[in-house]
């Protein structure tokens, strides 16, 4: 949520903010804005809207400079509007301040500042810090060592409460970004020409693969030929040597590499996520997690699962409890993340906790997480972001391999969500001495082969179109499935929702008549999981009904099913897979078919309106 760029060095600022920004641009896009100094002085602009429209006014205006400061915003505080788009500045405009995050204690700090004299300008609640750093810097200054902005900087840390990542800039010390973060990611890349300054990889990619990882609490001092890092110790300051990772992505993740947009891109990624995700994961015949960090006599005493996640990630989730409990026979309960935070779950040190998060940084997951830790339990993280907030915090953590995502809603991150989780099922199925190593290689290879078979599908993506052609003018859609079939409609009308604007519900199709089934009238669309399943007679049954009351049916059925194109107006067609493995198959035609209904109806694919990529609050 938001995005936050800075750079100091030879280059012009304005350029590289404006390409950091456009990159970091899924992670809000209600206003952007720089802050770049030159001569002594600081140049602030801001726009509502895209990166596109700050382009063209800093074109227009020019903006010289080698040191800046860059914000794209998703409203938290104050709706969208050029005086509450970021870089918030002090009184005398000498300080910029960016910020992602939400001081929590900023009204009561307002309303101190607005005594004390100071003029806010805006509703957020970023605002203050740029007026708490005037307010510390002339004491921090007296110092005269050199790191005024610094001291300034940590003495403001002291006063917030909440989460932040910051990047501040000050006349007095033209070229210094002072960065900080508590709870949300920043990143600092090493260049040779510079100092870069972001909140995701992806802003620096195209600079240097060399950056530093700011830990929570960490202060960082970035100059044109390189970054002092500290942290807070009681009232001092105590020197911390930066840790240089390296990141060996390609900089095509920041790119659409020919398609039109990154949805498109990241669907068509998907079979390279499913084999890079399973590689290495047989030895013998046996799966191997070593990155869970338990024994397995620590794994064979696990009674008890907890899925905990958001959105499209605890849809993999309840796809996984029915893998957990039909595999490994431990009861799993999966649950969104803010509720469970605010439960009182039943948790015991013999309990594994799994939270799933693409971005690692979704707030109420983190939460969950560590209230989870409180109560004893073993908790294991699926995520896609190395280093992530939830990588940190959990006991052991796979990473998804699904590599930078960057359309907003969630498609390669979740197959790769999927077939860790379905992995994990192996692996507690093994220690708990369910499926025999033979049965285990079975799925395991049966698991690999849906790369291929996915490929299948994007090949010939014709019954899709049709199908979502049929469905764009409809106001309403209703997705329908029983077992995996209802996890995977779950995720069908989420992704419909999320990008085409077309309310869409979902049901366990056991369910229809007992409400559901009073909206159907003529031609309203009904969307079937009818895969090759124990219970794809009750599927037929219940499509059956909603048919004959109207309904359009769009069936999403195995390739060899004979039956079904005389109880459904369109066909989607994928290849058979046993039931434990068709969410994989079948919710790839349900991105696609999300997406063309979002094109037929002129959406913004990978931006949808009021969503951003990370939600970094609650
Ligand atoms: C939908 C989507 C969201 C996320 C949710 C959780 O396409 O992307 O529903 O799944 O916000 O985000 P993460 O997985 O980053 O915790």
């Amino acid at each position: 949520m938001c995005g936050i760029v800075g750079y100091t060095g030879t280059r012009q600022a304005s350029d590289v903010l404006l390409t950091g920004l456009s990159r970091l641009e899924y992670r809000g896009y209600d206003s952007a804005g720089i802050a770049v100094q030159h001569d002594g002085a600081m140049q602030v602009i801001c726009r509502t809207g895209r990166v596109a429209e700050l382009r063209s006014s800093v074109e227009a205006v020019g903006a010289p400079g080698r040191c800046g400061i860059g914000h794209t915003r998703w409203a938290t505080h104050g709706r969208p509007s050029e005086a509450n788009a970021h870089p918030h500045t002090s009184c005398d405009g000498r300080i910029a301040v960016v910020h992602n995050g939400i001081i929590e204690n900023f009204a009561e700090i307002r309303e101190r500042l607005a005594d004390q004299g100071h003029d806010l300008r805006s509703q957020t609640d970023s605002e203050v810090v740029a007026h708490l750093i005037e307010e510390a810097y002339p004491r921090a200054a007296a110092a005269d060592d050199g790191d005024a902005l610094v001291r300034a900087v940590s003495e403001t840390l002291g006063h917030l409460a909440g989460s932040y990542a910051l990047a501040v800039i000050c006349d007095d010390e033209p070229g210094t970004i002072v960065c900080a973060r508590k709870d949300s990611p920043l990143v600092v890349g090493l260049a040779k020409d510079g100092a870069y300054v972001a909140s995701d990889v992806v802003a620096v990619l195209d600079a240097t693969r060399d950056v530093v990882m700011l830990a929570d609490g960490q202060i960082a001092c970035c100059r044109p030929d390189g970054i002092a890092c500290c942290m807070m110790q009681g009232d001092a300051l105590a020197a911390v040597e930066p840790r240089t990772t390296h990141i060996d992505w390609d900089l095509d993740v920041a790119e659409k590499t020919g398609y039109p947009d990154f949805m498109l891109k990241e669907i068509h990624e998907q079979p390279r996520v499913i084999r890079d995700t399973l590689a290495g994961r047989l030895v013998g015949n046996s799966i191997h997690i070593d990155e869970l960090e338990l024994t397995a006599e620590e794994l064979n005493l696990i009674d008890r699962v907890y899925i905990i996640a958001c959105g499209t990630s605890y849809h993999a989730g309840l796809i996984a409890k029915n893998l957990i409990e039909g595999w490994a026979r431990i009861p799993c309960e999966v649950e969104v993340a803010s509720e469970f935070r605010y439960r009182d779950p039943i948790i015991t040190p013999t309990t594994l906790v799994v939270a799933v998060s693409q971005s690692g940084e979704t707030a109420d997951t983190l939460a969950a997480i560590r209230d989870a830790r409180v109560k004893g339990a073993r908790v294991f993280g699926i995520t896609n972001v190395i280093g992530s907030p939830v990588a940190r915090e959990a006991d052991g953590v796979i990473y998804t391999k699904a590599n930078k995502e960057i359309a907003v809603a969630s498609t390669k991150s979740f197959l790769g969500q999927v077939v860790s989780l379905t992995l994990l099922a192996l692996v507690l199925a093994q220690a708990k001495g369910k499926m025999t190593s033979g049965h285990i290689r079975q799925l395991y290879t049966e698991l690999a082969n849906t790369a291929e078979l996915v490929e299948q599908i994007l090949a010939d993506t014709e019954a899709i179109d049709e199908a979502a052609r049929a469905c764009t003018d409809a106001a309403s859609a209703l997705f329908i499935g029983r077992g995996m079939g209802a996890a995977v409609a779950h995720e069908g009308a989420l992704k419909l929702k999320e990008i085409s604007y077309l309310h869409a519900e979902s049901y366990a199709a056991g369910e229809m008549k007992h409400g559901p089934i009073a909206l159907i009238d003529e031609g309203f669309p009904v969307i079937a999981i009818a895969t090759h399943s124990p219970v794809y007679d009750k599927v037929v049954s219940n499509l059956q009904e909603a048919r004959a009351r109207g309904a359009m049916i769009v069936a999403i059925a195995t390739q060899d099913d004979e039956d079904i194109s005389a109880h459904a107006d369109h066909v989607i067609r994928i290849p058979k897979v046993r039931d434990a493995f068709s969410p994989i198959v079948a919710s790839v035609p349900l991105q696609l078919f999300a997406r063309s209904v979002a094109l037929a109806r002129g959406c913004d694919v990978d931006q949808p309106r009021n969503l951003a990529k990370s939600v970094t609050v609650e």
